[in-house]
């Protein structure tokens, strides 16, 4: 057995996973977000330390199996988030999260003081609210006494591998979106240090997702159950694991995801691409390789909010009833997801949503399916920039909430004008984070080979051709809407 740990937002996730690849074991433990300011968006890393521990007592108290058979376990996190280490290692404020936006200021400094042009170069990214190099900023510039005490930064799930194992650590997919690393040459930026007066002294050693970082503590091994003979091995950033959980591992791969934020993602066999900061280009966790990344920031939140508004007497299930029955372009509304911003391709937290076209014939159903539309029409955003880049995309992997309806599968395969896979078993980034750990363990030679033994296809939606036609039209209504 594998053990892998998606150290999520709302909550720490954790599978038991069998040499055939089949979960066999799941716990979810959850922990407050805290939200002192509009924008403001923290967590304490002591409640996520307990929680993980909490989480693998009760995995080992439910396993009918002795702990000696559990090989490794790995991680999956949440990215971005700023973890503040002192020179013992003790935490010296709230971790600030990838989803908190009050470094507008920061972004624009980063810009000034290494130049935009050259900052996207090296990172192959945006200097954006939600990175972690703004956040160290911020702190410099607010809280400059507690700066002062700064020994090293790391990213949350760094930090739950730290009190689990001691050692302290950070790898390459998740370094990846602190604006710090050059992604390219894969090591710490002394330019933008310098550039920006940070000391390169803070930032972690790095690794690759599958190295063996060390064991679990006596301490740990006492209150888990664990043994502590088993291996950790580093993991990865959560959309990378996905990735990896995905079966995302070769030249023209793509998966679209539709959680409460929506990505689209692409594998990358080098780190040469250019797409100037267009869309995210991060380390992967497979040695060597990359992906390319577009998000929209409110997709199955513009669901939800559509639901609670407007349906909030209905299930899921029968808001989505029949919207396949309403025609293509729910009959002249069209929707745009952006309620909370939008990140791809706009990169603008000001801009907000609309439905643009009623009229008094329509009904909620012609509304729902706008809402799909709009939230599908956003990710397509991310799929024009690759293709337009060369690109060659003919297969989706479709995961998240996006992949559990069939009118929303097809909408989807029209709307990318590519075939969409649902996968037969989908676990997300916990599996991504399994699989490391299976690799470090040295059950397979490589990722691919753990995918191709723990991955199925279920079933393949194919592009309705005189769809795709209608929605080429529409999709360049969408966009004129941002103009
Ligand atoms: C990626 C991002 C989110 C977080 C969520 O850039 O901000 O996907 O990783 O955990």
């Amino acid at each position: 057995y594998v053990i892998g740990v998606d150290l999520g937002t709302s909550a720490v996730k954790l599978l038991l996973v069998n040499k055939s690849g089949e979960v066999v074991q799941e716990v979810s433990k959850d922990y407050p977000l805290i939200q002192e300011k509009t924008g403001y968006s923290e967590q304490n890393p002591e409640d996520w330390v307990k929680q993980t521990i909490a989480g693998l007592k009760q995995l080992l108290e439910e396993f009918s199996g002795d702990a000696s058979e559990i090989d490794g376990l790995s991680f999956s996190g949440q990215m971005h988030g700023l973890v503040l280490l002192d020179e013992n290692n003790q935490v010296l404020r709230n971790a600030i999260l990838w989803n908190d936006t009050r470094t507008t200021a920061q972004c624009r400094e980063i810009y000034e003081k290494v130049g935009k042009e050259r900052f996207i170069k090296i990172t192959k990214n945006l200097a954006l609210e939600g990175f972690t190099l703004p956040k160290i900023l911020w702190v410099k510039e607010h809280e400059p006494d507690l700066y002062a005490k700064i020994s090293s930064f790391v990213l949350p799930k760094d930090y739950v591998r730290y009190r689990l194992t001691k050692t302290l650590h950070m790898d390459y997919s998740d370094a990846a979106g602190t604006s710090l690393l050059d992604v390219a040459k894969k090591e710490w930026s002394k330019e933008i240090c310098d550039a920006v007066g940070l000391e390169i002294s803070i930032c972690p050693q790095l690794v690759q997702s599958h190295k063996k970082v060390g064991k679990i503590t006596k301490d740990v091994a006492k209150e888990t159950g664990l043994s502590e003979e088993m291996d950790v091995y580093a993991g990865g950033a959560d959309n990378a694991c996905g990735a990896i959980g995905s079966g995302i591992l070769s030249e023209g791969k793509t998966f679209a995801s539709i959680g409460t934020s929506g990505v689209v993602l692409s594998y990358e066999p080098t780190g040469e691409k250019d797409y100037g900061g267009k869309v995210h280009y991060f380390n992967h966790g497979e040695e060597g390789a990359y992906y390319a990344m577009g998000v929209t920031l409110a997709a199955g939140h513009s669901l939800n909010w559509f639901k609670s508004v407007f349906a909030n007497d209905r299930s899921f299930d029968e808001l989505l009833e029949g919207v396949g029955d309403v025609p293509v372009g729910s009959n002249g509304i069209l929707f745009t997801p952006y309620l909370v911003g939008e990140r791809t391709p706009y990169a603008d937290s000001q801009i907000r949503g609309s439905f643009i076209g009623m009229d008094s014939s329509h009904t909620i159903k012609d509304f729902t399916r706008a809402v799909l539309e709009g939230i599908t029409f956003s990710l397509n955003e991310s799929i024009t920039i690759f293709r337009e880049n060369g690109k060659e995309i003919d297969t989706i992997y479709s995961i998240g909430g996006g992949s559990k309806n069939k009118d929303w599968l097809q909408m989807q395969a029209d709307i990318f004008n590519s075939k969409v896979v649902r996968l037969k078993t989908e676990q997300g980034p916990g599996m991504g984070a399994a699989m490391i750990a299976a690799y470090g363990s040295g059950w397979f030679n490589s990722l691919k080979e753990c995918a191709n033994a723990f991955l199925e296809n279920a079933e393949t939606y194919t592009p309705i051709k005189e769809n795709v036609v209608k929605y080429k039209q529409l999709f360049r209504l969408y966009q004129g809407i941002y103009r």
